[in-house]
């Protein structure tokens, strides 16, 4: 049963149809080129100069000197005004509860020397009636311990000290009035706060009024 040998002459059709399919790629190519070529014809290339021109921008500067005449009104000051007479504290532990530029406040008599008094044992103070703290009012003078006592949180204040708060809450001095003493005739005048009253941002500017009235004494 040999079969080698004998030659086979038919082709092969794989062969045959790589060879066709070859021949006809290569046609198709070559149509290609010449479609493409016809479809997407080549620009003309041109080179376009453009002459741009810049504007600097102008500066111009004007020096103007302003002379500004600033008015500051008079009565945005602290006032001089009485506050007491010393025959209203006669001894120490003695005090008066009054009004300075409509601000409540209180004088006493400490019976000792004490920072900012004035008198003949610079030991009459004053201070506003109103509490660092949160603001309540009236706080209260207690001669024993020469401290001013709130009661609304029984914070407390040593008058002899320019009202240093000694107990609670309050983590600032209460505002203390500068006074002025008239030997001869024994008034005693409030000259301005040394520092911010509770509740206002300008004591001069918020101030409740220009006059003073006595409200009472102990
Ligand atoms: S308001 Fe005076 S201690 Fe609080």
């Amino acid at each position: 049963m040999s079969t080698g040998g004998k030659k086979n002459n038919n082709p092969d059709p794989n062969r045959r149809s790589v060879i066709i399919g070859g021949a006809a790629a290569i046609a198709g190519l070559a149509a290609g080129i010449v479609i493409g070529g016809s479809a997407f014809p080549k620009l003309e290339e041109k080179t376009q100069v453009q002459t741009v021109v810049k504007e600097k921008p102008i500066v111009s500067t004007k020096t103007v000197t302003q002379t500004v005449t600033k008015v500051v009104p008079t009565e945005l000051q602290y006032q001089k005004q009485k506050v007491a007479n010393i025959s209203q504290l006669p001894s120490a532990g003695t005090s008066v509860i009054t009004t300075y530029m409509g601000y409540p406040v209180i004088i006493m008599r400490t019976g000792v020397k004490s920072i900012g008094g004035v008198g003949p044992s610079s030991d009459i103070v004053g201070f506003s009636n109103v509490c660092a703290h949160m603001g309540y009012q009236p706080i209260v003078y207690n001669s024993k311990t020469n401290c001013l006592v709130c009661p609304q949180h029984f914070s407390q204040y040593d008058v002899t000290v320019g009202g240093m708060p000694v107990i609670g809450h309050p983590n600032e001095y209460l505002p203390q009035l500068y006074l002025e003493y008239d030997e001869s005739t024994g008034d005693i005048y409030g000259l301005g706060f040394n520092r911010l009253v509770y509740g206002v941002y300008n004591n001069v500017l918020q101030a409740p009024s220009s006059s003073s009235s006595s409200s009472g004494s102990s």
